[in-house]
């Protein structure tokens, strides 16, 4: 491009995301259960969202292999991409959120712009945690509503907001936060919601097949009841996917309607397989126990040596750092040291609030748990960040 004025405006763009902290750089990795290969060397992976460690599943990849006729069906849904196991996955999945129906998506992301695109009109006003994933914050912005953001998990802030309007209202927030690792409130989200008669969407991509009975998700460890769940099959259950669990005329909607639904092509059908598969393997709970160890185990140690960490703690772990630049050399320096944890700066997180988000999995061993501590010690110091 060298010189050319027309393209200025790129170098200047990546001039100042380099002097502020903000450049991003892609990696090249390697999972390998608790470890990776991150640029070639062999780390200690804290970057997952395999929580349950099921992508390395043997009796998951065996299936998926083996139901593998094609590489994709090559056709959206409505055309000729809805292959059987669609419905045999979908049954399952409205089985596990205890809804009527379920629908899959490509991906929890165009889940979310598929559903709000869909419910929400010119006369609506969308409620979204102003945490709330990019996913959700491009679905709203996509919508012909009014959007009003509130202060993260403050329900006195929903309601004063939502008593000064009118027309159809929704409000949306997600189970466990996804770079903070907290949960919604959503019970009492509910008790507004149902104040003042608004529909209320949870996307629970972090919590699904993690909480509650059954593995059922957020709603369901705090006995609520949203009239939609959004979720993500490549969190948890270690596939590839989104899916929407609710009522079957909203399912009929948004396969009429939905224009993530209509214009994409079809999930292709081997990984609805896979996710057949490893749903029982996530609905026997034996990896959400060694998980929970592992979360408790990891979180005492960061604390003990001196890390904020705030409790109850999720399998995310935020450690805030604050600078952008100071996060971004926690993280490379904890890489030279065998450990791969990524800083996340703004725009996922506000400026300021730059962190490392630590994921636990239930493929850690003590001794990953351990030697990474110790690398945490050592970096922590090295920079001042620990005393
Ligand atoms: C809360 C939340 N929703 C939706 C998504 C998008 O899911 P997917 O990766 O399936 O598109 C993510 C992904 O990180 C997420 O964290």
């Amino acid at each position: 491009m060298g010189s050319n004025h027309k393209t200025e405006f790129i170098k200047n763009r990546l001039d100042f995301l380099e002097n502020s902290g903000l450049y991003r750089r892609l990696k090249t990795v390697i999972p390998r259960g608790a470890t990776a290969l991150v640029n070639g060397k062999e780390v200690i992976n804290f970057c997952s969202n395999d929580y349950l460690g099921l992508s390395r599943d043997k009796q998951v990849i065996d299936k998926t292999i083996a139901s593998m006729q094609e590489v994709s069906q090559c056709s959206s849904r409505l055309i000729a991409g809805n292959h059987p196991h669609f419905i045999e996955l979908e049954n399952m999945l409205a089985s596990h959120r205890r809804t009527e129906s379920a629908l899959v998506y490509p991906t929890g992301y165009s889940a979310n712009l598929g559903v709000l695109m869909t419910i929400a009109d010119e006369s609506s006003t969308i409620y979204s945690d102003e945490l709330n994933h990019a996913s959700i914050v491009d679905a709203c912005r996509l919508t012909d509503a009014t959007v009003v953001v509130f202060r993260h998990n403050d329900t006195d802030h929903l309601e004063e907001l939502i008593k000064q309007r009118g027309g159809r209202k929704i409000v949306i927030t997600e189970g466990i936060f996804s770079m903070d690792g907290d949960i919604g409130k959503l019970s009492e989200i509910q008790t507004i919601a149902d104040r003042h008669d608004a529909i209320t969407i949870i996307d629970d991509a972090h919590g699904d097949f993690i909480l509650g009975p059954s593995f059922a998700g957020t709603s369901a460890e705090l006995g609520v009841n949203f009239d939609i769940h959004i979720s993500s099959m490549s969190k948890a259950l270690g596939c590839f996917g989104g899916y929407v669990a609710t009522t079957l005329p909203i399912r009929e909607l948004l396969i009429n309607t939905s224009r993530q639904f209509i214009y994409t092509s079809a999930l292709p059908d081997h990984l609805c397989s896979a996710a057949i598969t490893a749903i029982p393997i996530a609905k026997s709970g034996h990896l959400q126990r060694r998980l929970r160890c592992n979360i408790v185990y990891f979180s005492s140690a960061l604390k003990r040596i001196g890390f904020e960490i705030r409790y109850p703690t999720s399998q995310i772990i935020p450690l805030i750092v604050g600078k952008e630049t100071q996060a971004v050399e926690l993280s490379d320096q904890l890489l030279n040291e065998g450990v791969f944890a990524q800083a996340i700066r703004y725009p996922t997180v506000r400026k300021g609030q730059a962190r490392l988000r630590i994921s636990v999995n239930a493929r850690h061993e003590q001794k990953h748990l351990d030697t990474a501590v110790e690398a945490f010690k050592k970096v922590g110091k090295k920079l001042g960040i620990l005393e």
